[in-house]
This record gives structure tokens, sequence and C-alpha cells, in this order.
């Protein structure tokens, strides 16, 4: 049965200063990912605050939208059959450490803070996610 999903990925600030946005662009694209909108943009911290607001209650709350309003990230939404889970298998564990070998975070990760990707953990956020920065 076909499950056509769209999901929201970022390409973080500690990728796009290695100018890592075209390998990254072009591992989704050889996995079959089409990317229909992208844009390059610099977050406030309040809107990164507002993005990542489910983690409010968490101790890295502040860092990580500290962080992510710290240079320019790249948005897309991604597309492929099962696009959400597809798109956490390329990505890898959160902590590049924990990665596996041949995903994004294990090639690019640096740290936990700084794992080069995000992409939406469910249909629901995915959603929410793509709305908050592609409105129209
Ligand atoms: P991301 O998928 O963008 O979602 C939330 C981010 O919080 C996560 O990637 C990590 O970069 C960051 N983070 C920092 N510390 C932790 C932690 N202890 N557990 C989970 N995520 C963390």
């Amino acid at each position: 049965m076909s499950n056509l999903e769209q999901t929201l990925s970022i390409i973080k600030p500690d990728a796009v200063e290695r100018n890592l946005e075209n390998e990254i662009k072009n591992i989704f694209l050889e996995n079959k990912f089409k990317i229909i909108k992208d844009k390059k943009i610099h977050i406030t911290k309040a809107e990164a605050e507002e993005f990542y607001k489910v983690h409010q209650t968490k101790p890295f709350y502040n860092d990580l939208c500290s962080y992510l309003s710290s240079g320019p990230i790249v948005v897309m939404i991604l597309e492929k059959e099962d696009a959400i889970l597809g798109n956490r298998k390329i990505m890898g564990a959160t902590d590049p450490k924990k990665a596996d070998e041949g995903t994004i975070r294990k090639k690019f990760g640096i740290s936990i803070d700084k794992n080069s990707v995000h992409g939406s953990d469910s249909i629901e956020n995915a959603k929410i996610e793509i709305n908050f920065f592609f409105k129209d």
C-alpha cells in the first residue's frame, strides 16, 4: 500500500558552516527522496525556542536553541514512501558516537548538539514542523 509522506529536514549550523549542504542533499537524492522545497535561513533564538518547544523541559533546551540560531541552516521538505522513518534511518542515532556506519550523523556529526541534521520524529510533528517553516 502506498504511504507517501513528507518530513521536515534541517541541515544544522555545524554542517552548513562546513559547506556540507550539497553533500547531504545528495545523500537524500541518492536515497530517492524528493526535495519538494528548500531554503537557507538564519532563525532567531525565539524562533528556535518555538520550533523546539517539545523539548522545553529538557536540561539541554537553552543550549539547543542558542545553537540552532547560531548560524545559517537549510530547511527542506522531503517526500518519499515512509519518509519519516526513512529519514531517521539515514540520519542515524541522535548521538553521532552511537550512530550506525554510513549514516549522516556518523559521517558528519561532531557531538550530540552538533549532530548535523534534524528530522521529524512522527507524522504529527512532521506536519507541525513543515508548517512552521513553510507556511504558504
Ligand atoms: P534533534 O533531532 O534536532 O532534536 C533535538 C536535539 O537536541 C537533538 O537533535 C540533539 O542535537 C539535541 N540534544 C542535546 N542533548 C541531547 C540529549 N541529551 N538527548 C537528546 N537530544 C539532545
